[in-house]
């Protein structure tokens, strides 16, 4: 077949989860923009979900046809996990990801050869999530570049870096409730073992799929070209410019907001969106606590009644997203008997919301979040401060960074997850409008300016994606 060359071509595949499959379309987009063309790779189940939440026939949704329309070439294809579309890979954690680690591979292998087989444009390059277990091996395979993107923040992504570095000093597995400092991993001037990432506490050490995705993700990360970061290089300044001595990295968050991408409403939630935009606007301004959990924590009924009768013993409105299937039990009634007539107007409860959408309201006034990064970068791009609830993975060191470094936060608990509906409601009463509020909303918007300009044409951001370009286009020829 004679090979028709147009533009440089990139496998991209995405982790099947939300705070990964945002951060991953909208960098394909950024991409295909700036002369790429790019095979779009989703989970099959994610596909089907995505019809699902936006009522489209599985046949005819097609998350980039805007984007082709406005010229890029984007093409959209699935991959099948293996599983049944209705398995519950949330409620399975460990069996599921634990496959994805070790059999999924295979899938992939055959599924890029494929591709590469019947493409007319030949492949390039790949664009995988850095906590997959196969993407070196894949591109060493087929000779393609090899970009990772890592979804969280550089100091998560040095603790895995240098997990030999923990190990050797006795914090790798960590004893859960010391609290060590530890200060000899590069670019991290000092963080307590409190706050280190829940994988290598040893009580997730019975958590093998994540203990083991952490070795084979940034084993092989380790052997990537390019290695792409969404977040800011003024906030985590020293920590990239340490890892620039081994691998270039490139931050280029948040990636969530890039710029002048083509106009599109390319499907993401995995959720219906309920609309929150008629009830926030009979609030006054900065009056409304958002909280959300975001796509995958799971927790018991008991964190849930404490955070119910909290909100509401504060006497503050809110909109609180409690997402199907919250329950670590699986029991599908979720909120107290009664709760939402005690409620009434003064909080809107729903399933999930466009949560880029409620940020920006000028009614929110804060979020209680768990501090996934997504919710974390998205709040701080929108000047709103944060009461943080991290239950697991990044997210106790995403809490450090908002509370301790950026101080536009402040702590629910201390570093655990047991809740009191007494303390949560006098937390959310003087974090709404105590005291410390103006000091918490004035770093927020110093964040919310650094965030900002990052991604304007002078921006860091936006010169690291420039850079990134540049370098991949010579390396590709
Ligand atoms: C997971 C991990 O839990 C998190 O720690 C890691 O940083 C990323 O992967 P998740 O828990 O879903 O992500 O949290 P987060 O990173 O905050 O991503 C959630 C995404 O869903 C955000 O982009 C948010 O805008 C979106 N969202 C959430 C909605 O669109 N609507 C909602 O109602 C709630």
């Amino acid at each position: 077949m004679a090979e028709i060359h147009r533009k440089p071509h990139a496998i991209m595949i995405s982790v099947p989860y939300q705070g990964h499959i945002n951060p991953f379309l909208n960098l394909a987009l950024k991409i295909a923009s700036n002369g790429f063309s790019i095979t779009f790779v989703h989970f099959e189940f994610v596909h089907h979900r995505l019809s699902k939440a936006h009522h489209c026939n599985k046949t005819h949704v097609d998350i980039f046809s805007q984007a082709r329309e406005s010229g890029l070439e984007i093409r959209y294809t699935t991959i099948s996990d293996g599983f049944p579309l209705e398995y519950d890979r949330n409620a399975n954690f460990e069996e599921y990801w634990g496959w994805i680690l070790r059999e999924f591979p295979a899938r992939v292998d055959e599924f890029v050869g494929k591709i590469i087989q019947s493409d007319p444009y030949l492949v390039h390059f790949l664009v995988a999530d850095t906590v997959f277990s196969w993407p070196a091996t894949i591109a060493e395979k087929y000779n393609l570049v090899n970009v990772s993107l890592w979804t969280q923040p550089a100091l998560v992504f040095t603790l895995g870096y240098h997990l030999d570095l923990l190990r050797e000093n006795g914090h790798f597995p960590c004893k859960d409730n010391i609290d060590e400092e530890v200060n000899y991993v590069p670019g991290i001037k000092s963080i307590s073992t409190r706050d280190l990432i829940s994988v290598v506490k040893e009580s997730e050490q019975g958590q093998y799929s994540m203990v083991e995705s952490v070795h084979m993700g940034f084993d092989q990360v380790k052997k990537a070209d390019f290695i792409l970061h969404n977040t800011v290089y003024e906030l985590e300044a020293e920590t990239l410019s340490a890892l620039n001595k081994y691998q270039p990295n490139y931050a280029i968050g948040p990636v969530n907001f890039f710029k002048n991408l083509p106009s599109y409403t390319v499907s993401k939630s995995l959720w219906s969106e309920s609309d929150c935009t008629q009830w926030l606007e009979s609030k006054p301004p900065s009056s409304v606590l958002y909280v959300s959990f975001g796509s995958f924590v799971l927790t018991s009924r008991q964190v849930i009644e404490e955070i119910a009768y909290g909100l509401l013993l504060s006497e503050v409105n809110f909109i609180w997203v409690v997402r199907e299937g919250i329950l670590s039990s699986g029991d599908t009634n979720i909120m107290p008997d009664g709760y939402e007539d005690e409620v009434k107007d003064k909080g809107l409860i729903i399933p999930w919301c466009n949560q880029i959408r409620v940020l920006s309201n000028p009614a929110i006034g804060g979020f209680l979040t768990h501090n996934g990064w997504n919710s974390t970068i998205e709040s701080m791009w929108c000047g709103v401060p944060m009461i943080c609830y991290p239950f697991l993975y990044d997210q106790p060191t995403n809490r450090k960074l908002v509370v301790d470094d950026w101080k536009c936060g402040i702590s629910l608990c201390d570093g655990t997850i047991s809740v009191d509906r007494k303390e949560v409601a006098e937390k959310i009463k003087s974090f709404m409008s105590g005291a410390a509020s103006k000091s918490l909303r004035q770093e927020a918007n110093k964040v919310k300016t650094i965030l900002h300009h990052a991604l304007e044409v002078d921006g860091s951001s936006q010169g690291y994606f420039d850079r990134f370009i540049k370098d991949l286009k010579e390396k590709i020829h």
